[in-house]
């Protein structure tokens, strides 16, 4: 059993701390939000992950987790302390690491004995080197450290599974010292022979900006595909299909839809764009993806305005789905944003629904109507739209959304309505690399 400080309780650190709880360690999460951490203490969550209260309350309940804003404390009294604080997009696309080098002068500063650093944020290429430098120069003792980049593969929505069950742990390590306590920090995954890739820091840090990039050039490739589709006649569905059952490609992560968003994607593909630049390596397959899922966006506003005829001004849409994808109340790049800027801004109004993400787009768009339910969306709305794929939006009773909107246009940026029932139904429509196809 190890004793871990996990600092940072936003997405990643508290599934994170939660998940290595889970794993026999003692853990206390740490973060300067003091009121984040009165919420954990009061066992409330602060933020929308499914699964993730009960094993903070499992952990809690064997005395494996606890929280804290004294950071010192906690990394005087651990072995390994985990980095997990935010590593937002800053100027030009790089990550901004303020926070993270902030928690590296802590630990610097209260390394009171032999510790482990492990940064868990996601961190551009280089950064672990900057970190060890920082607490060789700040350090007050003569203690050592090791340094181990670690970084999290979390979906949200999906973050607690993808966790306790990983396709694989990453550890970018310094020392055989520091493989050997990580191990022993992931025991059960250990046991259960998750593969447990070892290698250095800067290989480490590159697959995890290598792996993020790729899954967005995916996406980004298969809208370009639906978008031909549409030209050719073809149904994106089908070809998607098919690719995915050959093997070396894999059907996960090939569903076209209004671009990707998200607090990860958007800003990992800037960051590994603007590393390659500054050393003068630019991937321009990674630059595309970026430019195709700006342009998806732009494409999805359009197809709206189409099928209004370009005529906005004074109609109300109805906006069904404000998170960046289903199973998350984070709206962060999400397609959702460009959709209502452009509307509001040809003089139309905005009805939103969304069952976790209506909180978070009141702080972008606090003046726009927000909505219980989508049919109080729906109800007299000139046109609808689907953004986000909520299960509730899948089994849309279109029968009430046609008796509902004043007329019956809808546009399904995320292919989950049946085309034969909109065309029996009469409802002028589009989606994304469909519509031609019967
Ligand atoms: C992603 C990575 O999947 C995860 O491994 C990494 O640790 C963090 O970033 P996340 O951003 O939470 O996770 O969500 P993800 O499920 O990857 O979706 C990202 C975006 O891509 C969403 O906007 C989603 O709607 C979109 N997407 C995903 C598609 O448009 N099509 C797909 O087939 C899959």
């Amino acid at each position: 059993m190890n004793k871990i400080t996990v600092v940072g309780t936003g997405y990643v650190g508290l599934v994170s701390g939660t998940g290595l709880a889970d794993f026999g360690n003692q853990v206390v999460c740490v973060d300067i939000d003091t009121e984040k951490i009165a919420l954990l203490q009061n066992d409330e969550i602060p933020i929308f992950e499914p699964g993730l209260k009960e094993v903070v309350d499992r952990n809690v309940a064997h005395g494996r987790l606890s929280f804290s804003t004294n950071i010192e404390k906690a990394i005087q009294e651990s072995e390994v302390i985990f980095i997990g604080v935010g590593t937002p997009e800053g100027e030009n696309g790089e990550a901004d690491l303020t926070a993270v080098f902030a928690v590296a002068e802590l630990i610097a500063k209260n390394l009171n004995d032999y510790k482990i650093v492990c940064t868990k944020s996601t961190v551009p290429i280089g950064t672990g080197e900057k970190i060890i430098n920082i607490i060789e120069q700040s350090k007050k003792t003569n203690n050592t450290f090791d340094y181990v980049s670690n970084p999290e593969f979390l979906r949200e929505g999906a973050a607690v599974q993808d966790f306790l069950k990983p396709d694989r742990v990453v550890l970018g390590v310094t020392s055989e010292q520091a493989v050997k306590i990580l191990r022993d920090v992931y025991r059960p995954l250990y046991i259960n022979e998750t593969p447990i890739i070892t290698t250095n820091v800067p290989t480490a840090e590159m697959i995890k900006y290598a792996s993020n990039a790729f899954l967005a050039l995916k996406i980004s490739y298969i809208n370009e595909i639906a978008n031909l589709c549409e030209a050719v006649g073809a149904d994106v569905h089908t070809v998607a299909k098919a690719m995915g059952s050959d093997g070396r490609i894999s059907p996960k992560f090939l569903h076209p839809g209004p671009g990707f968003g998200g607090s990860c994607f958007p800003k990992d593909t800037k960051a590994l764009v603007a590393t390659s630049k500054k050393l003068n390596e630019t991937i321009r397959t990674v630059e595309k993806a970026i430019e195709v899922n700006n342009n998806q966006k732009s494409r999805m506003v359009n197809k709206l305005f189409n099928l209004l005829d370009n005529d906005i001004d004074g109609k109300t849409i109805a906006v069904l789905g404000l998170s960046f994808k289903h199973m998350t109340d984070d709206v962060r790049e999400s397609a959702a944003i460009e959709m209502i800027e452009k509307i509001l801004g040809n003089g139309g109004n905005v009805k939103a629904y969304d069952p976790e993400g209506m909180a978070n787009m009141k702080k972008i768009f606090p003046d726009i109507i927000y909505c219980n339910d989508w049919e109080s969306a729906v109800q007299s709305a000139d046109a609808g739209v689907i953004m986000t794929e909520w299960h509730e939006f899948r089994g849309l009773d279109l029968v009430k959304v046609k008796d509902l909107l004043k007329s019956p246009i809808i546009l399904d940026t995320r292919n989950i309505l049946s085309m034969s029932k909109l065309i029996d139904l009469g409802f002028t429509f589009d989606n994304v690399g469909r519509k031609s196809v019967l």
